[in-house]
């Protein structure tokens, strides 16, 4: 009996430890143009702890801030073509890592990480925080990770412009603690956090 329990235990870590969100088809027509977009893009600090996004609503967010807008080619630019740039949605009920590919958020923890997200308390508060993390082996330029970085970080801003959707970009994070707990490898390196919410 007691093994029983033991393995029961184990399958429910396991299965929960690899939960995969599948995201609907991101909608790319229709609404605000990009010059009210332009218009509307701001930074916000103030996020409502009760508040979220629907699964459609990141969807389309993480499409729009690095996935595939061509068979093996992104909505960002990338120095070289490197594509090194990969980002990670920080939510409360664990942390994920968007696979473009397969348009879906792969777990890489069922803990809640928001306290790690940043210095800045609003931040613990957002109902999402993306980790924009560049993988320095194959982009060793320190600008080029940074402007990569940067294009994500700006189509993040347009799209939360565009949906009436609150963000801050920050660079106040402590890259070590959060890294770890996002298990990310040596060689990958947190660049920018952004804070999103209502
Ligand atoms: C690279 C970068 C790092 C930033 N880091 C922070 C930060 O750590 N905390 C913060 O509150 N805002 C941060 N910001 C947001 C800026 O403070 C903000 O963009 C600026 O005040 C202009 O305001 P706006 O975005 O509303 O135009 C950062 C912006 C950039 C581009």
């Amino acid at each position: 009996m007691k093994y029983l329990f033991i393995a029961l235990a184990l399958m429910t870590t396991i299965h929960t430890m690899s939960q995969e969100i599948a995201l609907p088809q991101p909608q790319k027509s229709g609404g605000m143009s990009l010059m009210e977009a332009l218009a509307n893009r701001q930074s916000t600090r103030e996020f409502n702890p009760d508040s979220n996004l629907s699964l459609q609503q990141l969807a389309d967010l993480f499409w729009a801030a690095c996935g595939y807008n061509r068979e093996d080619k992104l909505t960002i630019p990338t120095a070289m073509n490197r594509q090194e740039i990969s980002v990670y949605a920080i939510m409360p009920d664990g942390a994920y890592q968007y696979d473009a590919k397969n348009n879906k958020l792969v777990m890489v923890t069922d803990a809640d990480l928001r306290t790690l997200a940043g210095m800045q308390e609003y931040s613990h508060k957002a109902f999402l925080n993306i980790a924009i993390v560049s993988d320095r082996e194959k982009m060793p330029h320190d600008i080029f990770a940074g402007t990569d970085a940067g294009a994500v970080m700006q189509n993040i801003y347009l799209w939360c412009a565009a949906n009436g959707v609150g963000t801050v970009t920050r660079g106040s994070f402590d890259g070590e603690t959060l890294g770890k707990a996002l298990k990310l490898g040596e060689k990958q390196q947190i660049i920018l956090v952004q804070s999103v919410g209502y």
